[in-house]
């Protein structure tokens, strides 16, 4: 299988692609990234040369840059490019209108037009709003996006479903939870409280602490989304979840722990504008329909993870300092 990864250098993207080449090393990548502040090379440094995997330095909204990658010939489309950070997307929506939405319809034209037989989008649990106390998000959950991140999430939702409706393509629509594990930008929360806590910085917990996300090893959520592009019926969205609900100052009270740093560093800060109370995944369909389940426990998940940072401080120090963006220039040049 010929597989086209976009946002493959980012932190979901870039474990989507070790994972495929070691489950499936007969199968080719194209992974093309634009390389944005949260897209890094370095993720991927140990597949270089593998002859089964190229890089392509294309944004996803340039449809002129894009149409030689679908002339070569392409299996299936997987969809992870795009802005993902929610604070970022208070601060200046107009991008995430451009990568989400018209990147995902740019990529849809070509789907179209060159007949490429799967395409799956990779959306999140942000567009169906928040939940209160109790309840789960299932794949019937409305959508009530909050953020212009997770409106733009969902306009990209929708154009999907409408390219399946109107044109009959095999689309499918992945929405998981808060993802954890190896190469996450330190802007989202758990990297930026290892990192914050190692260097004895204050943590800023937004609002009371007591927001809940639904948390899973990122290697589960790749384990899904492998199932889908194998096996998923056209048309179907698949809610992704572990059954991890955690409030945020439990996170971070784990992080503290396992690093041996005091309580004392927690400081709550202004909320989040808009700040979505609580996620929490019914996954009941990807588990009975295509066999789907997550092997990692949050607690040694969590803790696994947390080693992995300690063992990679030079990528978190490189990451923060753009010093992989300077070496990707002075390497490859613009391609
Ligand atoms: P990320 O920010 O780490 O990576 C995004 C990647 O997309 C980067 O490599 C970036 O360079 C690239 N990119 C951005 N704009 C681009 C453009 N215009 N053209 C080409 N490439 C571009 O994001 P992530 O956390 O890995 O998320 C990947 C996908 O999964 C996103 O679509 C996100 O909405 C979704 N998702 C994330 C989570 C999570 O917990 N992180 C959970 C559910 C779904
Ligand atoms: O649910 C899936 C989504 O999870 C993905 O679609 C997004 O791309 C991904 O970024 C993530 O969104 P969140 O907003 O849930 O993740 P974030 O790490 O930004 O925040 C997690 C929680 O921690 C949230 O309640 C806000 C809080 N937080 C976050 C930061 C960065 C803090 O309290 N302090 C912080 O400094």
């Amino acid at each position: 299988m010929k597989l086209l990864v976009t946002g493959g250098a980012g932190f979901i993207g870039s474990n989507f692609v070790h994972y495929i080449l070691k489950e499936h090393p007969q199968d080719q990548i194209i992974n093309i990234d634009s390389l944005t502040y949260a897209g890094n090379l370095e993720n991927l440094s140990t597949v270089d040369s593998n002859p089964n995997y190229k890089f392509v330095k294309v944004d996803i909204t340039d449809r002129m840059a894009l149409e030689p990658l679908f002339q070569e010939g392409i299996d299936v489309v997987v969809n992870f490019a795009a802005e993902s950070h929610v604070d970022r997307s208070i601060l200046e929506p107009d991008v995430f209108v451009r990568t989400n939405i018209m990147g995902t319809q740019t990529l849809l034209d070509l789907t179209k037009q060159y007949n490429v037989a799967k395409y799956v989008q990779v959306s999140t649990d942000e567009v169906y709003g928040t939940l209160g106390d109790t309840g789960l998000f299932t794949e019937e959950t409305p959508l009530q996006p909050n953020s212009p991140y997770s409106a733009s999430k969902a306009g990209a939702d929708l154009l999907v479903r409408a390219y399946h409706e109107t044109f009959g393509l095999d689309i499918n629509i992945t929405r998981c939870s808060n993802n954890y594990g190896p190469y996450q930008f330190p802007e989202k929360l758990i990297p930026l409280m290892i990192q914050n806590a190692l260097s004895d910085k204050q943590l800023p917990v937004y609002g009371d602490g007591l927001n809940i996300r639904d948390w899973l090893y990122v290697d589960d959520h790749c384990s899904a989304i492998d199932l889908v592009v194998r096996k998923g019926r056209p048309g179907e969205a698949y809610n992704i979840g572990g059954n991890n609900e955690r409030n945020n100052i439990q996170v971070v009270k784990t992080i503290l722990n396992e690093l041996n740093k005091p309580e004392s560093l927690i400081t709550y800060v202004q909320d989040r504008l808009g700040h979505d109370r609580r996620y929490a995944i019914d996954a009941t369909k990807i588990r009975n329909e295509l066999g789907w389940n997550p092997k990692h426990n949050y607690e040694s998940g969590i803790r696994e993870t947390i080693r992995w940072y300690l063992n990679n401080l030079e990528w978190m120090e490189q990451v923060r300092s753009g010093a992989y963006q300077q070496y990707y220039e002075t390497q490859y040049g613009e391609r």
